[in-house]
């Protein structure tokens, strides 16, 4: 019996939505002690989109993946199960990804959420590689979506000039023949700081007292000085191990697609990768940190405006809470 060829996927199609509602950092010294210099000497970003009030998680999605369907030459049809990275769903229960397969107008194919923070576009790209690898499925729609405005304290200046909303999916589907696919996927979480980033009411182990909205436990809380050091160490490790993986060197990446939550994290990983910064997408000046829509925001931009084409041999590296970190290492 001949060998059946290893199955691989690929990213047949990459879509965005940003809602169009900005908020610059001088909008932000309006609202709480701080200054466009601080934010930008300290995170890079000048301003961060924010959703319309009758906007929500999934109908971020929804646009995002539409996008990616139409550059796949796909319809929602073709899709056979829905994986949403997202710490920021519609309702604490349906997944989010439920509802984006409403939208999207199929049945009975599975959609589900992902929990990785800013981790969560990775995580559900590895996943969908592993449901193409086996054969058992075609077409997986990868998301990564976060509105995460709502989620925030607009009064804690070390939370609220950071992050912003967003949306971004990627259709994954087999590779053929020479073609692009994903060569490495690299998942990992580290317990030890799971307390400093984190919504600490809301869930099974705190409830939503008065107290606790008087304290603003419901929204996000985050030891920024904790998360730098382990997503400068982490982002550099994961990323050389899913070098390691394909057998390619530093100089053989074309693209760096990194996650967008401090522009001084993404200098010091650039650095010790070896890397040079020009060979990364950046758009965290425009869009801040949108978690887990971060990364394929920038995939899709740098997709549309024609740096990254086919064949390219791009890296993504994205951390968060838990912490949750991973490295994906694709050819286009
Ligand atoms: N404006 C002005 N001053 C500020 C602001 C602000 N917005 N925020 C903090 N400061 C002050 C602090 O109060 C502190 O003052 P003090 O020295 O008088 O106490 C000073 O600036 C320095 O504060 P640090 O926290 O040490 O500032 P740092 O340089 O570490 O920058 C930041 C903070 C941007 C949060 C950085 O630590 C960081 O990026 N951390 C990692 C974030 C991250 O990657 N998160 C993971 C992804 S998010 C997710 O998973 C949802």
């Amino acid at each position: 019996m001949p060998d059946t060829p290893a199955l691989h996927s690929r990213i047949l199609g990459t879509g965005a939505y940003a809602p169009e509602r900005v908020l610059t950092n001088f909008d932000l010294e309006k609202m709480v002690d701080t200054s466009d210099a601080w934010i930008r000497e300290r995170t890079g970003i000048r301003e961060r989109r924010i959703a319309r009030d009758d906007e929500t998680t999934s109908d971020m999605a929804h646009v995002a993946a539409r996008r990616a369907l139409e550059m796949a030459g796909l319809t929602p049809a073709d899709l056979d199960m829905i994986i949403v990275g997202t710490v920021s769903p519609d309702m604490p229960m349906p997944a989010c990804a439920a509802f984006l397969q409403r939208k999207l107008g199929v049945t009975d194919i599975p959609a589900f959420d992902v929990s990785a923070a800013c981790a969560g576009f990775l995580y559900a790209l590895a996943i969908g590689d592993q449901f193409i690898r086996t054969g058992q499925h075609r077409h997986v729609l990868v998301v990564g979506a976060e509105l995460l405005s709502r989620m925030l304290d607009w009064e804690d200046r070390t939370t609220c000039v950071l992050f912003g909303d967003g949306a971004g999916a990627a259709v994954l589907g087999r590779s053929v023949g020479d073609g692009g696919r994903v060569l490495s996927t690299r998942l990992y979480t580290d317990s030890s700081l799971a307390d400093s980033l984190c919504i600490r009411a809301g869930g099974s182990k705190e409830r939503i007292t008065p107290e606790a909205l008087a304290e603003k436990r419901d929204k996000v809380f985050m030891n920024g000085r904790d998360i730098f050091k382990v997503a400068v160490r982490n982002l550099t490790s994961a990323s050389a191990s899913a070098l390691v993986d394909a057998r390619l060197s530093p100089a053989e990446v074309r693209w760096v697609v990194p996650h967008q939550a401090n522009m001084r994290i993404i200098t010091q990983v650039a650095q010790r990768l070896e890397i040079p910064l020009e060979r990364f997408v950046l758009n965290i000046d425009r869009f801040g940190n949108t978690s887990s829509a971060s990364i394929p925001i920038a995939l899709d931009e740098a997709v549309r405006d024609g740096r990254i084409r086919p064949g390219d041999t791009v890296l993504m590296c994205a951390l968060g809470g838990g912490v949750s970190w991973a490295s994906a290492l694709v050819r286009m």
